[in-house]
């Protein structure tokens, strides 16, 4: 052991675990890449105020769990603590909401950071899949999300998660709202924090997670009785789409999500195998975000799936991913016949077969031992006395059966039985 350890909160993924998280990214990814996103990438940190802007001053995220530094020449930056502004952020940037029609469809895939409390599925270093659909505002592009969503779920083995389905209104009805709700959060007795929140987002307020807190909100003006009737029709177009799609959501007129750019459709996806970190994944539109962070009106919606909490959920159902062994072809050179074995394996590789060699000059049992704990499907063993007839043994290490091959066959032979 070194004298350091993975910082408080963070973890490794060290193989053969680790092709889980590549698996999920990629079932994530896949129906996202199959849907006309395309993939961006964004620096790991931002300027602070784009988070404190976008994310919103009212949430817990900008308030108390962003890495902030300031650098040597006096900029003031923060790991990026989730993916939407950032994304939004580099599409205004590069223009990309003028280059073409829109939506500008995005997907990503990365590291993410926030200063929690750590615990199962809550890290300070976590890994999310997302997708933002930038500059429409149409319900069809809600459901498309939702639908891809519960699509990549299911494609991983998923089965008991709940999509919870909400509406937040938009700057029509919300501010009504927000007047109601405000009217009311005044007349009761809440801690200094919660009575600022209550004056910048009142509506984070239903969202404490808090017995006491909940205690006093029965009773509350809720926004499905504010919401306008554009506001209402767009949501039903949503709900009606996702249902004729056969995706099943719950409507949830408490949830508000922890982050204030949310308008109208607001999404959660989550798994009761979790214990409480049970959201493995949420999003919605955020028709306003692109004006809060200086840009023209674009109205948008995407999500973030969270990598780590979604294998969690995955495990809890004892889900078995289909993850290809990493080798099927494993060459043990014995004697002289290393040269040999490497070409053919660098020939297998090129061929697209995954295939290793022993390396560290072992004897027979030492690189048999090395082949079986591969995995490899095929072992291909020779030595000196092989070469001179022009032969490999191709070993079957599933029957244990051993054959000679000749060094010119071997390769295209290797790839017929694997096919
Ligand atoms: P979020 O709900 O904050 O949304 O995060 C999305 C997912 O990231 C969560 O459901 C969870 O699975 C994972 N996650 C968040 N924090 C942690 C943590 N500390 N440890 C492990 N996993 C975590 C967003 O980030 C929005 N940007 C989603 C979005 C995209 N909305 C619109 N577009």
């Amino acid at each position: 052991m070194s004298t350091f350890k993975a910082p408080k909160g963070t973890y490794d993924l060290i193989p053969p675990y680790s092709a889980k998280y590549l698996a999920v990214r990629d079932a994530i990814s896949g129906p996202l890449r199959l849907s006309g996103y395309g993939y961006v990438e964004t620096p790991g940190f931002e300027d602070v105020d784009l988070f404190a802007r976008g994310v919103g001053e009212s949430t817990d995220i900008v308030t108390k769990e962003m890495y902030t530094l300031t650098t040597k020449g006096g900029a003031n930056l923060a790991l990026r603590p989730e993916g939407t502004a950032s994304v939004l952020r580099a599409a205004l940037e590069a223009n990309l909401h003028k280059a073409g029609g829109l939506p500008v469809k995005l997907w990503y895939s990365g590291s993410y950071y926030r200063y929690e409390r750590p615990q199962k599925g809550r890290y300070r270093h976590f890994s999310q899949v997302g997708a933002e659909a930038i500059g429409a505002e149409d319900p069809a592009l809600d459901a498309e999300l939702i639908i891809l969503a519960d699509q990549a779920y299911r494609t991983l083995g998923l089965r008991n998660f709940r999509i919870l389905l909400n509406s937040l209104g938009d700057k029509e009805c919300r501010p009504v709202y927000r007047e109601a709700l405000q009217a009311f959060l005044g007349g009761l007795d809440l801690d200094e924090e919660t009575v600022r929140r209550a004056e910048i987002n009142p509506l984070r307020v239903l969202d404490d997670k808090r017995a006491e807190v909940q205690k006093q909100l029965v009773g509350a003006p809720m926004l499905r009785d504010y919401l306008c009737d554009a506001c209402k029709a767009y949501h039903e177009e949503v709900r009606a789409l996702i249902t004729a799609a056969g995706v099943a959501f719950e409507d949830d007129e408490k949830l508000v999500r922890g982050l204030d750019y949310y308008t109208r459709t607001t999404f959660e996806f989550v798994h009761d195998g979790l214990g409480s970190q049970s959201a493995v994944g949420g999003g919605g539109r955020y028709d306003g975000l692109s004006e809060m962070i200086g840009g023209p009106a674009l109205p948008s919606v995407g999500w973030a799936l969270g990598v780590d909490r979604t294998v969690l959920a995955l495990e809890a159902e004892g889900v078995e991913l289909d993850i290809p062994p990493a080798t099927s072809v494993f060459a043990v050179a014995l004697g002289e016949a290393k040269p040999v074995l490497f070409g053919l394996v660098t020939e297998l590789r090129k061929a697209g077969v995954a295939a290793d060699i022993s390396y560290g000059g072992k004897g027979l049992k030492g690189a048999m031992k090395d082949a079986n704990r591969s995995g490899a499907r095929f072992a291909i063993v020779a030595g000196d006395r092989d070469l001179a007839e022009g032969v490999v043994q191709l070993k079957d290490m599933e029957s244990g059966e051993q054959s000679p091959v000749t060094v010119t066959d071997v390769v295209a032979l290797l790839r017929t039985k694997l096919a």
